[in-house]
């Protein structure tokens, strides 16, 4: 695992954005897995801009979403297709036939989780897939006990994490109960994970992922497992981390090799 620890989110923000362009650079039909919630928002603004002022070419980018929640219909205003037209997509030149979010709306769900773990297949796998964090260490919509093995499926949400999407509904009774999502051992196929987390409500969250037990209990511990797992964290949530000097000392003395 790599943890890079900046000052605040935006200067977080820019280094993961950096990771991703340098990727869709080096292979422009690189495949991008995309999360959604408040954390990647400054983040694809930062794409937006490259996009915007150097260019960064996203024409031949395939795209995956990590998941949708279950009975709305795409253009809901709380549907992860929505989010992602509003904050990223119709702002650069991704090809429409090119971008995969799990249908919400299909009335056969199997059949829609098989495909859409199909398609990744047939796309040559997911080079970089953008992760946040739930409160309770979900990753994806895999919350606490799911399995660590798990594909594409159709997961409940925790009542804490309805609670912690409930502004976008306008309130936590809206909130779906059911989702579609990549499952664990979806994201660790992916080849490169690259987290995301801010603010001092994601710091338990983040310690006991990166540095508790490996546990279905924190879903997100499963990446202590992953080869190449970058965690991207701001101050705050990196703040209940007890290495934090030595994560900081790795990051700064890194090999030009290595770096991104
Ligand atoms: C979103 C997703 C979730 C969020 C997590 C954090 O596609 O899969 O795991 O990343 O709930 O959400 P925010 O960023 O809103 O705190």
């Amino acid at each position: 695992m790599e943890i890079i620890i900046q000052p605040d989110s935006r200067t977080a923000s820019a280094v993961a954005a950096r990771i991703v362009a340098a990727r869709v650079r080096e292979k422009p039909h690189a495949v991008l897995g995309f999360a959604t919630g408040a954390t990647p928002l400054e983040m694809y603004r930062a794409l937006v801009d490259m996009h915007k002022t150097e260019g960064l070419d996203f024409g031949l980018v395939t795209a995956f979403n990590l998941d949708e929640y279950v009975g709305l219909p795409a253009n809901h205003p709380g549907s992860y297709r929505t989010y992602m037209r509003e904050h990223l997509f119709r702002h650069i030149n991704i090809a429409p036939d090119r971008i995969n979010i799990p249908d919400g709306a299909t009335p056969d769900i199997p059949t829609c989780c098989r495909g859409y773990e199909e398609r990744i297949h047939a796309a040559g796998g997911i080079d970089i897939q953008i992760l946040g964090i739930g409160t309770d260490g979900h990753l994806g919509f895999n919350e606490p006990t799911s399995s660590l093995a798990s594909r594409t499926r159709i997961k409940t949400l925790t009542a804490q994490t309805r609670r912690d999407n409930a502004a976008i509904f306008g309130g936590e009774r809206k909130v779906p109960h059911h989702v579609i999502t990549m499952g664990l051992g979806t994201i660790m196929a992916c080849r490169t994970c690259l987290l995301l987390a801010f603010g001092e409500k994601k710091a338990r969250a983040v310690a006991a992922a990166v540095e508790g037990p490996l546990t279905a209990m924190v879903p997100a511990s499963v990446l202590q497992m992953h080869p190449q797992a970058v965690f991207v964290l701001d101050e705050e949530a990196a703040s209940l981390l007890t290495r934090t000097d030595y994560y900081k000392w790795v990051y700064a003395n890194k090999p030009d090799w290595q770096k991104s």
